[in-house]
């Protein structure tokens, strides 16, 4: 199984910004523990992380025919972007929506997620074991 994990803006912040929502740990982190999980579970991954809506765009169009499965946050674009969500339902590639602090908790603002449309499910409010939990439902999902 080939898992493509996308994350959007200012997820690379991560350990530097608001660390009371989303934590101390950082992107580099964030990274090391997903390609270890993987290892230990025999699946190949793939981990991009963008500021910029396009290449997100972009990242997942040239993922079809290539992944299996996507985890995505989105970040902002969460609540913003039809752009990513039509890339997304373009290549038709099961994708499991990701997100580090409870969205559904917090502004107004971020009540709306345009991926959530597309997503076969969402993971929110669990820090990093989410994206875990999304790597493993996938698994369950297309086996
Ligand atoms: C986020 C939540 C979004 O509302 C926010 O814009 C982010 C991160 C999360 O992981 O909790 O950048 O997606």
């Amino acid at each position: 199984m080939k898992i493509l994990v996308i994350n959007g803006p200012n997820i690379n912040m991560l350990g530097i910004r608001e660390p009371a929502i989303y934590g101390a740990s950082t992107y580099a982190d964030l990274v090391a523990m997903i390609k270890e999980y993987c290892a230990s579970a025999d699946i190949e991954c793939e981990l991009f992380q963008s500021n910029h809506e396009g290449d997100i765009v972009d990242k997942i169009q040239d993922a079809y025919g290539k992944f299996d499965g996507i985890v995505i946050n989105p970040a902002a674009y969460t609540h913003t972007s039809v752009a990513i969500l039509d890339a997304l339902k373009s290549v038709a590639i099961p994708t499991v929506e990701v997100h580090i602090s409870k969205v559904s908790e917090r502004e107004s603002f971020r009540q709306i997620s345009y991926v959530s449309y597309y997503a076969v499910k969402t993971y929110q409010g669990l820090g990093f074991d989410g994206y875990i939990k999304a790597i493993e439902y996938l698994r369950e999902h297309l086996s």
